[in-house]
């Protein structure tokens, strides 16, 4: 599919008014989306596990306007209460799908969302948030035409959601998710994520994650000034190489259930996404401490207890463990007994892999 064909010819029904709520998933990548192109092109294919509890809830109640507007017309509740803060972002977002979604500015639109997970947590719902915006509008169009088939419905909310943030196009269908166009990965594509179209062993529709909260506070440098940081950067194309090369390294690993190259390719990753940022100019660091000292803990559990226990890190200093099902009770123990230690109040999240997004 190319970007005009999201475009829509024209309406069927011009709704008066209704509500449409829906739930949404964050996700965590393995490899790792980090350095886009123009209009949210990523610079290289990327794949992450959907999560299961760590999820947006949205709800858009849209009324019809007397006459179209020269503005985007909503109100933002988080959690609640509102949110002014939050508004700049979804005025962003409309105005980078408006094209796709011509009937933004015949409406008024109440947007009510809240997460299932502390929003101090560090952990970033611009993915979960997004994807449950996009369906939201999807709801809303799909009620506009006479018929739209459900694969187009869950493409083009994809599509949308890259558009708030790249890494939510990740969090609308399937466990595994393939964002972006990548030779030997058949229907991937840079405009939305797709269910990773080959065999996946059984090991990995279980794994557990267990979000450790390491830096509960703002990060000291947001995503999308990283991104940018790797336009000229001194490592950036053969990062972007690397990226495509473990992607073909996974199919096989995917497919056998091989834990301990999947611990390589995922270790890698999430350590290569800091050096990125620790070589980039200006370079910064978002570890912390008790990051390393979770990493070392890791290593150590890994090599005496032969469990296949990893990490991998997003854009933060919390630390996502990933592990078999069928190891979570050793590994659950060794979590308590040694690795609360280093979370901010001693704070975490027990989550798993999930199945996407749903209509509530
Ligand atoms: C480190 O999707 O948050 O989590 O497109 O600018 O909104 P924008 O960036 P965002 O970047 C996520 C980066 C990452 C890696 C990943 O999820 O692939």
């Amino acid at each position: 599919m190319i970007e005009n064909d999201f475009i829509p010819l024209s309406y069927k029904y011009e709704k008066e008014q209704g509500r449409v709520q829906w739930k949404a998933p964050s996700n965590i990548a393995l490899v790792k989306y980090w350095g886009k192109k123009q209009n949210q092109i990523p610079a290289n294919a990327s794949v992450s596990f959907t999560l299961d509890e760590c999820r947006t809830i949205t709800s858009v109640e849209f009324a019809k306007l007397d006459k179209v507007t020269n503005e985007f017309s909503f109100d933002l509740l988080f959690e609640g209460k509102s949110r002014e803060d939050f508004k700049p972002k979804i005025e962003t977002f409309f105005k980078r799908i408006e094209k796709y979604i011509p009937f933004l500015k015949s409406y008024h639109f109440s947007i009510n969302t809240s997460n299932t997970f502390p929003h101090s947590s560090g952990i970033a719902s611009s993915a979960s948030g997004m994807a449950a915006l996009s369906l939201c509008l999807m709801d809303i169009e799909k009620q506009m035409v006479s018929e739209m088939d459900l694969d187009f419905f869950y493409k083009k909310a994809s599509f949308l959601a890259r558009l708030g943030s790249g890494s939510a196009c990740r969090s609308i269908k399937g466990n595994l998710v393939q964002w972006g166009e990548h030779n030997d990965i058949i229907g991937s594509t840079n405009l939305y994520g797709i269910p990773y179209p080959y065999p996946v062993s059984e090991v990995f529709k279980s794994f557990q994650d267990t979000i450790l909260l390491v830096h509960k506070g703002q990060k000291s440098v947001s995503s999308t000034v990283g991104h940018n940081l790797m336009h000229n950067h001194p490592f950036g194309q053969k990062r972007f190489e690397q990226a495509h090369d473990n992607l073909i390294r996974l199919r096989s690993i995917f497919a056998q259930g091989n834990l301990d190259d999947f611990i390589e390719v995922v270790e890698s990753e999430a350590l290569t996404l800091h050096a990125m940022m620790m070589t980039s100019i200006p370079y910064f660091i978002l570890m912390k401490p008790n990051t390393l000292n979770i990493i070392e803990k890791i290593w150590e559990f890994r090599r005496d207890s032969k469990k296949h226990l990893c990490f991998t890190l997003d854009a933060g200093a919390n630390v996502h463990l990933l592990y078999p099902n069928n190891e979570k009770r050793e590994v659950n123990k060794f979590i308590k007994e040694e690795l609360i230690a280093y979370c901010e109040n001693g704070q975490y999240i027990c989550d798993q892999i999930g199945f996407g997004a749903k209509k509530m």
